[in-house]
């Protein structure tokens, strides 16, 4: 059995519609998906095209991350996000692109849980999403297959940081029924190893921080021996196209500087999406203005340059 793990797409159609036709090659049996699918890029309705065509043609097993959250705490509570505000012009354009039925998808997907391996009524093995709620000290030990714990962040913690927070890893391998642990939301490809499970974060899909830009990063899990052996991917993606399509979106007018420091990301793989909202929060705080405030956003951006 081989499953594909990917995570944080963070809307970029291109890197996906390249994964899958790479994927395609390699009969694959099977994705998982660790959350963050879409904001903040170009053309939501065009990213959503290609994850209906991704489940329509392999199994998916998604759970949800913290950027779709974003989206349906804005029905649960209205966050006044603004259309071209660095603050907030990217969640709206994303939010406002996107059907009442997509948002219910994302509403449907679990948070959290195991896929274990079980047989069909045909007697094949096959993977089976147990979500939280409903797994018991048996769920892991009945697996047919070493059983992989999916999250976006961490277990029950959507926004976990293992990369700011190491020992909150350690500490949740330690504990871990399953084999091992999938996760994504730091964007940086890792796989650690610790008390006997492994932890294992595809990195993005979407908008890697690989310090290079331009490749979609992924992962492939294949079961031999009833071992899952991990196999991580780098392939390169045609970044200009997809940058071309920021101007067609006009992406620049809904999201001001936040859509150029999105753009600066993808294109060399530094972080300077966070980095530019990290120095806007310091430059807010110690000229006692707000973030909303377009010159705090303008000026980080220079000193960024
Ligand atoms: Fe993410």
């Amino acid at each position: 059995m081989k499953l594909a793990v990917i995570s944080d797409l963070h809307g970029n159609y291109y890197a996906l519609a390249k994964v899958l036709a790479f994927l395609r090659s390699q009969e694959i049996d099977g994705i998982i998906g660790l959350g963050d699918f879409v904001t903040d890029g170009p053309f939501p309705q065009r990213m959503m095209r290609v994850l209906r065509e991704m489940q329509e043609e392999f199994p998916c097993y998604l759970v949800r991350g913290n950027r779709e959250e974003y989206l349906l705490e804005n029905i649960r509570h209205p966050q006044n996000w603004k259309a071209g505000s660095s603050t907030s012009g990217l969640l709206d354009y994303t939010f406002r692109n996107l059907t009442g039925q997509d948002l219910e998808f994302f509403e449907h997907l679990p948070t959290d849980g195991v896929l274990v391996g079980k047989i069909n009524e045909s007697g094949r093995l096959i993977p089976v999403f147990v979500p939280q709620e409903e797994i018991t000290p048996d769920t892991c030990r009945e697996s047919l297959f070493p059983a992989l714990r999916l999250c976006h962040g961490a277990p029950g913690e959507l926004r976990g940081n293992f990369g700011l927070h190491p020992e909150l890893l350690l500490s949740h391998l330690k504990n871990l029924d399953a084999a091992i642990l999938l996760g994504g939301h730091s964007h940086k490809q890792e796989q650690r190893e610790y008390a006997e499970k492994t932890y294992l974060n595809p990195g993005s899909l979407g908008l890697a921080l690989d310090g290079v830009g331009g490749h979609a990063h992924f992962a492939i899990l294949t079961l031999e021996n009833s071992t899952w052996q991990i196999e991580c991917f780098q392939i390169p993606y045609d970044l200009e196209g997809y940058l071309a399509e920021f101007d067609r979106a006009g992406l620049e007018t809904h999201g001001s500087v936040l859509a150029r420091s999105l753009k600066r990301t993808l294109t060399c793989g530094v972080n300077y999406f966070y980095l530019t909202v990290k120095r806007v929060r310091e430059l807010a705080d110690a000229l006692a203005l707000t973030d909303l405030d377009e010159e705090v956003w303008k000026k980080a951006e220079q000193e960024l340059k």
